[in-house]
């Protein structure tokens, strides 16, 4: 590319990344109108031609819209908003140290997730006293026992057989799933599940659906991979799946990210029949549902409905079951479930990652989790997060604060007032030693303001009390104050 070619493409970008950032931001929100271009032209120092050439391109991207006679506005439901910079080649190095700046965005949530505050509340993590540590290290023991060479030897890169054709076997008689040994992989987490979807089935540019809010790294991942995102509306209800329709069959996305079952953070359930029409929908549009399953044991009243992949004939649905969270934390193990042509994509991108998860991990989770003792507990630890909720909803009881109690998972999504806004209680509550999630860290346009994530999890019944009796005190402080509102 000449000199002054790739010059002009870079000032076209400048003022790219300025209305996306902007929107982000929400210096403009959906419906608002942008600056004129000569105004922009002024504000940002280039050529009238080249915010010219920058907002036809947001255009065709569906990102705003042009009114005849009135100006460029911001669409008011965003077909997909990209990274800020993504895609460009980054000219601004390290030069100290001879590395290019990341390009993965700050991870906020760990930010004052990490941060040792007294009553922690962003971790949708549990208890650790709530797990039967003393029972699985017997377990570990007896593994070695077992398997003396467990340390001498790699696992397969798919992971290790025995504990996947237990896991089939499991899958079959919980949920009615049958799928082999050779259809499913042993993941260090489902995060690395996630990554390794993102970065084998998705290429530049592909459009991306991802349900607002979703958990935040999963939003990050598909960034990576300079996808286009959509995001789909998750409610009580589930999906508006008449639009689900509409936009796969104009925008042909390459998958849709769905944690439908006690999703995080909202605690929602997408309803049986709403799972068989999504999977349709999947097979219909040829596009992959990932369905991301992290919560399925941790339900208060009833059974959920069986995960999207039971309804699936086609192939089109990969099934990512963690049980990092309420198994054994440290072990990491998880599983991912998808069909051959699918599944052949994934395994070289495991191979390069990592040649295969630890095999004694594997070996430890195959021994613990299906013994009767640890199902046993499953049970317990629901009735203990359930009354640890129910403390949490007691207290809030007062504050006049919006949430849908969940009936599974870790969290309460809750609606601040208009006039509170999620980043500024986050400030005086971690003055306070509280800490929580803001919403806008799991909304793909950083929206959601005036939402947080509210975990009962970690921390026991008394330091729920305090904490919560210290997070409306914060608010307090902020009534009538504060009147940057979100969405
Ligand atoms: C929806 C969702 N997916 C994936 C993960 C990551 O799970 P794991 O610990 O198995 O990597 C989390 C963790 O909080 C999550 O909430």
């Amino acid at each position: 590319m000449n000199d002054r070619k790739e010059k002009s493409g870079q000032r076209m970008r400048l003022v790219y990344d300025a209305v996306v950032e902007g929107i982000a931001r929400r210096e403009w929100k959906p419906g608002d109108k942008l600056p004129s271009v000569r105004i922009q032209s002024e504000r940002l120092k280039v050529h009238r031609l080249t915010v010219l050439k920058a907002y036809r391109k947001l255009k065709d991207e569906g990102i705003i819209e042009v009114k005849y006679k009135s100006g460029y506005f911001v669409c008011r439901v965003p077909a997909a908003v990209p990274t800020p910079g993504a895609g460009i080649p980054d000219d601004r190095l390290h030069w100290d140290y001879g590395v290019h700046k990341s390009t993965v965005n700050r991870n906020r949530a760990m930010e004052f997730q990490s941060q040792s505050v007294e009553y922690q509340m962003s971790k949708a993590l549990i208890d650790p006293k709530l797990l039967p540590n003393r029972y699985l290290s017997n377990h570990v023991r007896q593994v070695f026992d077992i398997y003396p060479k467990v340390l001498s030897t790699y696992s397969d890169v798919m992971g290790d057989l025995e504990l996947r054709e237990a896991m089939a076997g499991y899958f079959l008689q919980k949920h009615g799933i049958v799928a082999g040994a050779d259809e499913m992989m042993v993941t260090t987490g489902a995060q690395q599940a996630i990554d390794l979807v993102s970065r084998s089935l998705v290429k530049p540019g592909d459009t991306v659906l991802i349900e607002t809010p979703t958990y935040g790294p999963a939003i990050e991942l598909f960034r990576q991979q300079n996808a286009k995102l959509i995001p789909i509306p998750i409610s009580q209800e589930g999906y508006d799946l008449d639009r689900v329709e509409q936009i796969m069959n104009r925008h042909r996305p390459r998958l849709f990210y769905v944690n439908p079952t006690f999703h995080n953070p909202t605690g929602f359930t997408v309803p049986s029949p709403q799972r068989k029409r999504l999977v349709e929908l999947a097979e219909s549009y040829q596009c992959i549902l990932v369905e991301d399953d992290i919560n399925h044991d941790i339900y208060f009243e009833c059974v959920p409905p069986p995960p999207l992949f039971f309804y699936d004939t086609e192939g089109y649905v990969v099934y990512i079951r963690s049980f990092s969270k309420y198994v054994a934390p440290g072990l990491r193990v998880a599983f991912l479930t998808a069909r051959p042509p699918v599944m052949n994509c994934l395994v070289p991108m495991k191979a390069l990652t990592d040649h295969g998860s630890p095999l004694l991990g594997q070996k430890i989770f195959q021994h613990y989790f299906f013994s009767d003792r640890l199902q046993a507990h499953i049970a317990k630890l629901r009735t203990a997060l359930q009354l640890r909720k129910e403390k949490m909803e007691a207290q809030l009881a007062g504050t006049g604060w919006q949430w849908a109690s969940p009936k599974g998972g870790l969290n309460l999504w809750i609606r601040l007032p208009e006039e509170i806004t999620a980043e500024s209680l986050l400030e005086r509550c971690l003055n306070r030693s509280v800490a929580f999630l803001p919403g806008a860290i799991c909304d793909p346009l950083g929206l959601l303001n005036n939402r947080i994530r509210l975990s009962y999890s970690f921390i026991n019944e008394p330091q729920l009390e305090e904490g919560i009796k210290r997070l409306i005190a914060a608010a307090d402080t902020l009534k009538g104050i504060d009147n940057t509102r979100g969405t």
